[in-house]
């Protein structure tokens, strides 16, 4: 009980200094911290993608709830939760977030579903298309030995939810594993996407209702084996930072920068900086979130994975800079 009061406490003063710092990001320590929502809840926002509608921005993320288990036979750290399907938070200020529930439920007892809780479900992404009125969620949908290797889409009226899940699809027959979302200025969208059993980055057009990939898509990191892929522009260059290949362990990033989304991209190295950064400081990268109300800068929010317990998985958000075209990340 004692422990359980202090617990309570030090929350308590978190989310008080949480609320009153000037910065744009959570007062994150190092290496990652839990966040907390306006009801003093712990933020079950992993693998997140935000989408900025009408002056708010929208947090969706995985929801990892339960125990985690090791999946037998494997000869990598797989590593599983129960998949809880894909929560949402609003924030107008980017401190402040509030849960609006779940946006994409889960299904139960169901193992032939996609959706089921038994399956893989990671880095939702959600654009709004501006012809259909939809929101459309694109997200990583698995089986746990991670040979399915989906993009799963589904849409919503509104953009907290609930979305209805559509199904599944391999863009043009090809393995789809970390993924992202990119609506680009001309309403164009793009899925990236680990492909090639994680060889190889594929950037892949989707069709005008971004419900479909089209066929025109090109092969980026050839055998470089990188996921996480989180892309931005800014000033009219496009920058991809990708991750490393090791599971749930921390590895470096890296960043590429194109002048046609479709590439060629043009390796640039470590945008980490600083002790630890060869960890990307104990993270992975999910998403660059670019500040609406202030051009120029933007946040890399990565997850800080427990690998053995999931669902205590923190979050790291910096502060991104870009000076003379290059990219610094530092922890603070
Ligand atoms: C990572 C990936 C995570 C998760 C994990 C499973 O490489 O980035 O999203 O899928 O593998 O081990």
């Amino acid at each position: 009980m004692k422990h359980f009061l202090l617990i309570t406490l030090l929350i308590a003063i978190k989310s008080l200094a949480f609320a009153n710092t000037n910065n744009l990001i959570a007062d994150t320590p190092a290496h990652g911290s839990v966040l907390l929502d306006t009801d003093g809840q712990p933020i079950n926002a992993h693998g997140p993608g935000v989408m900025y509608h009408q002056g708010v921005y929208y947090l969706f993320g995985e929801i990892k709830n339960g125990k985690t288990w090791l999946v037998p036979g494997q000869n990598w750290e797989d590593y599983r939760v129960p998949a809880g399907g894909i929560s949402c938070y609003s924030s107008t200020d980017l401190k402040h977030w509030k849960y609006r529930g779940i946006a994409l439920k889960p299904v139960v007892n169901d193992p032939g579903n996609d959706l089921d809780t038994g399956r893989v479900i990671e880095r939702p992404k959600v654009i709004y298309n501006e012809h259909t009125k939809k929101f459309v969620m694109w997200m990583h949908i698995d089986k746990n030995d991670y040979n399915y290797s989906r993009g799963g889409v589904a849409i919503s009226d509104s953009p907290a939810g609930p979305y209805q899940y559509l199904g599944s699809i391999k863009p043009n027959d090809q393995m789809l594993r970390d993924m992202t979302l990119y609506k680009d200025d001309d309403g164009k969208a793009y899925l990236i996407y680990s492909s090639e059993d994680n060889n190889t980055m594929h950037v892949c057009l989707l069709n005008d209702d971004y419900l479909k990939p089209t066929t025109t898509y090109v092969r980026i990191f050839e055998n470089q084996r990188r996921e996480s892929p989180a892309v931005f522009k800014n000033k009219g260059k496009y920058y991809l930072i990708t991750s490393g290949c090791s599971g749930w362990s921390p590895n470096a990033a890296s960043y590429a920068v194109a002048d046609n989304i479709m590439g060629p991209w043009i390796e640039q190295g470590n945008p980490c900086k600083g002790p630890y950064a060869e960890m990307t400081f104990f993270s992975q990268g999910a998403f660059v979130l670019p500040v609406i109300s202030k051009p120029g800068k933007f946040i890399f929010m990565g997850d800080v994975w427990n690998k053995t317990d999931l669902e205590k998985s923190a979050y790291l958000w910096l502060p991104l800079s870009i000076s003379n075209g290059e990219i610094e990340i530092k922890e603070r």
